[in-house]
C-alpha cells in the first residue's frame, strides 16, 4: 500500500544486501519492515541462521507471511512506536537487514524514542536508529536508506547517534522504486554496531556542535542535465567537476541560481562525485559566488588564509582523503564523513 511506502526490493539488490552481512552464520536475522519477506528469504537461502523474525505494519502482510512462513517469529507492529510486540522483543537480532519507508504516511519527518530521549529524523534514519538499539553487540543491519539521509540537514543529529553507535559504510547506490513508476536514490548502508559501551545518548540542542570545525561543509546541487545558458540578471557561473581543475582559465556557462548550492568563498572547492586529484581541490576567494553542481562540494571558511592552508592540508593527505570517498558506481563522499574526517585532522 503506497501509505506504507510498501516498494519491495527488486531481487539483485537483495542479494547484494545478503553479501553485505559479510557472515555466513547468525542465531537470528530480523527485517522490521518485513513486507513480503523476500530480504528474509534471501538470507535464509544463502545463510545459516536459527530464527528469522518479521515484522511489518500492514496486517494483512503479517497474515500472508504466517501461513507462507509457520517457523518464522512474525509481529504485526509499528516498528517505530514505544512499545514493540512482546513475541518477538525477547529476540536480539545479530544482524538486520531492512528497506524501510521513506516516507511516515506522506510526512518525511518522525519522532522517535532512543535511550531515553527523543530525535525528529528521516522515517528512514529513524528505523536505522531502532534496529542498531534492538541489535546485538557487535551485530550488523544493512539497510537501504535513501541517498539524502546520509548528507541532509535533517538527518544530521541522528547520522551522529548512529556513527558514535556504530561503524557505518556505505557499500553501493541504486535507484529505489518510489511510486507510480517514479525512483529514488537509495545507498545500501551497512552499520556494524560496536561491541563496548560508548555513550550514544541524544546529544542536547546545540551539543552536536561540538566538532568546532572553523568551516562549514556545502553541498551543490545543479544536476548538469539542467544547467542551462541564461542571461538573467541574476545569472551565476555554474562549476561542475570537469571544471574544477581548470578554474579561472576557462569561461563557466552562466546560469539561474538553483535552491541549492549556491555558493559565495572563500572556501575550498573539492569534487563530491568521483576520486579528486590533487588539481581538482580549489581555492576560492572572498565573495566569489558559484552554483555549485551536484558532483561538487565547498569547504567554506571564515578566511582566505584559512582556506589556502585547508587546501595544502588536503593536498598533503590526498590519498587519505581519497580512501573516504566510497561507492562501487562512482565513488562519492558524504557532508558527514567529509566533516568528520576534516574534525578529526582539526
Ligand atoms: C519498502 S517496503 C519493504 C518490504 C520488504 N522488506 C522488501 O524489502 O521488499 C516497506 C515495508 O515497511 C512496512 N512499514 C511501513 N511503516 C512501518 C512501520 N512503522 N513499522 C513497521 N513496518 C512498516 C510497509 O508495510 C512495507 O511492507
Amino acid at each position: 500500500m503506497e501509505h506504507f511506502d510498501a516498494f519491495y526490493t527488486p531481487p539483485d539488490i537483495a542479494e547484494e544486501m545478503v553479501s553485505a552481512i559479510r557472515r555466513s552464520s547468525l542465531a537470528c536475522v530480523a527485517d522490521f519492515a518485513v513486507g513480503d519477506g523476500r530480504l528474509l528469504r534471501a538470507v535464509e537461502a544463502r545463510l545459516r541462521t536459527k530464527h528469522l523474525i518479521g515484522m511489518d505494519i500492514d496486517p494483512r502482510v503479517i497474515c500472508r507471511l504466517r501461513s507462507r512462513h509457520p517457523t518464522w517469529s512474525l509481529a504485526v507492529g509499528d516498528f517505530l512506536a514505544d512499545q514493540t510486540d512482546g513475541s518477538i522483543s525477547k529476540f536480539q537480532p545479530a544482524a538486520v537487514v531492512m528497506n524501510p519507508p521513506y516516507s511516515n504516511r506522506g510526512n518525511s519527518v518522525r519522532e522517535v524514542a532512543y535511550e531515553g530521549g527523543s530525535v525528529r529524523c528521516s522515517p528512514a534514519c529513524a528505523f536505522a536508529l531502532r534496529a542498531l538499539e534492538w541489535m546485538a553487540p557487535g551485530g550488523v543491519a544493512v539497510i537501504l536508506m535513501p541517498e539524502s539521509s546520509l548528507y541532509s540537514e535533517k538527518d544530521r543529529k541522528v547520522r551522529r547517534i548512529i556513527e558514535r553507535a556504530g561503524d557505518l559504510q556505505v557499500v553501493t547506490s541504486f535507484f529505489r522504486p518510489r511510486f507510480e513508476g517514479a525512483t529514488v536514490r537509495s545507498a545500501l548502508v551497512r552499520i556494524e554496531k560496536r561491541r563496548s559501551h560508548v555513550d550514544v545518548s541524544i546529544p542536547v540542542p546545540g551539543a552536536d556542535e561540538s566538532v568546532d570545525c572553523e568551516f562549514d561543509i556545502i553541498r551543490g546541487g545543479l544536476p548538469v542535465h539542467l544547467a542551462k545558458p541564461s542571461r538573467a540578471v541574476d545569472r551565476v557561473p555554474f562549476l561542475h567537476t570537469t571544471s574544477l581543475s581548470t578554474l579561472g582559465a576557462s569561461r563557466l556557462l552562466q546560469v539561474r541560481p538553483y535552491s541549492r548550492g549556491l555558493v559565495l568563498g572563500p572556501g575550498v572547492l573539492l569534487p563530491r562525485v568521483g576520486v579528486p586529484r590533487a588539481l581538482q581541490i580549489r581555492v576560492i576567494g572572498r565573495d566569489e559566488c558559484f552554483q555549485l553542481s551536484d558532483c561538487v562540494i565547498l569547504v567554506r571558511t571564515k578566511a582566505i588564509k584559512d582556506a589556502r592552508l585547508l587546501r595544502m592540508k588536503l593536498v598533503n593527505q590526498i590519498a587519505a582523503l581519497q580512501a573516504i570517498y566510497n561507492g562501487t558506481g562512482a565513488r562519492y563522499v558524504t557532508v558527514s564523513m567529509l566533516r568528520e574526517w576534516l574534525a578529526a585532522r582539526a
